[in-house]
């Protein structure tokens, strides 16, 4: 069963031992920040026995201002360095590749949390689940070009120390309404300048500067994926009609990998709940670019996950919430004959 789910996929220099993928899902069990040995528990329970190809880990803040929430998982400094090198070799002990994904938060962040102000690409508020959270949302600062020139370096210093840590890449968020899909989505861009709202190259810029810089600190042979909110499903916002041409210029900044998601509605699409709701985004992603394209949501089951991978619509296949419900789930997709 499930021929095209258990096919090897090689990226770069790491092997992914099948196209199954456990997404990044935020699990609030750090220790301050930092790794504890219950987030590592849990990590290990989900990459026993080697099931999984790619295993991305939540969403880690890359500045104390970017912080989404109390038990968020840190990248922010070195002091972070010991417990993710512990939390990678876990994974890696069980056979699978491992991605960091990195975040900064903008305008779903609170200063109730982190004690900084709430910044974002304009002075607009974010109609995102994620701003809801922590009584916002609040009405951010718009970030200056100094500013946003520290971002691209605190996404830079994040990524080195992943690699530092031996995690096979990275993960550049760009969804669910956080910073850098703020930047995508026109209903959080206002800006006029290089990043304005009103075009796709601006739009795009610093996800695009974030990714070259990345990439020609860390070499060729460092993985770079980027989580994209390619749709917001909401008028005026972020929509499929403009995913081909953003898709390619994501490509051309040299990412590996292309995970396709929701901007402002986050991770679930308004009035659709059947398996691979964002589908019809991973089929548009992919037909504009060569790069692998993951499609997650929605999906439970190994039927399904085939028949996206059988009809095109995407090189690798996410599994979030039918995994955490039942963490076994991968080796019986793999294990059956
Ligand atoms: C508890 C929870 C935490 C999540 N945390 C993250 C995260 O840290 N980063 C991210 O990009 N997506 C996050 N997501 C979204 C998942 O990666 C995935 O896109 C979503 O669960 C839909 O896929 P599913 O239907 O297979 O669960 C989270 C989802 C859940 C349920």
């Amino acid at each position: 069963m499930f021929p095209l789910l258990k096919q090897k996929l090689a990226l770069k220099n790491a092997e992914l031992s099948n196209r199954l993928v456990l997404p990044p899902m935020a699990t609030e069990k750090s220790a301050k920040g930092m790794v504890s040995q219950e987030l590592c528990d849990y990590y290990e329970r989900m990459s026993r026995g080697g099931y999984l190809g790619l295993i991305y880990t939540e969403h880690s803040y890359v500045s104390c201002d970017g912080q989404a929430s109390p038990q968020q998982l840190s990248i922010a400094d070195d002091t972070c360095l010991p417990g993710l090198t512990r939390l990678v070799k876990t994974i890696h002990d069980n056979g699978v590749k491992v991605i960091a994904q990195i975040n900064h938060a903008g305008s779903s962040a609170s200063s109730s949390i982190t004690g900084l102000p709430v910044v974002g690409p304009s002075a607009v508020l974010n109609p995102s689940p994620a701003a809801k959270r922590h009584g916002g949302p609040f009405l951010p600062e718009a970030l200056s070009l100094d500013a946003i020139d520290r971002i691209v370096e605190a996404f830079l210093q994040a990524a080195i120390r992943a690699q530092k840590a031996g995690f096979d890449g990275v993960e550049i968020h760009s969804a669910h309404g956080y910073l850098l899909n703020q930047f995508y989505s026109p209903l959080t861009n206002t800006r006029q300048d290089a990043y304005s709202g009103a075009s796709l190259e601006g739009r795009t810029r610093l996800q695009t500067r974030i990714c070259r810089e990345v990439r020609s600190h860390l070499g060729d042979a460092f993985l770079i994926s980027l989580r994209w909110g390619a749709c917001d499903y909401a008028e005026h916002g972020a929509s499929l009609a403009e995913v081909p041409q953003a898709a390619a210029l994501f490509a051309d900044a040299g990412i590996d990998l292309l995970s396709i998601s929701g901007g402002m509605c986050a991770y679930s699409r308004p009035g659709h709940s059947e398996q691979g709701f964002f589908a019809e985004l991973a089929r548009a992603a992919r037909k504009a670019v060569s790069i692998p394209v993951l499609l997650t949501g929605g999906i439970k089951d190994g039927e399904a996950a085939e028949g996206f991978l059988a009809d095109g619509s995407a090189d690798l296949i996410g599994i979030g919430r039918a995994i955490l419900k039942d963490p076994d789930l991968p080796r019986c997709l793999m294990s059956e004959a």
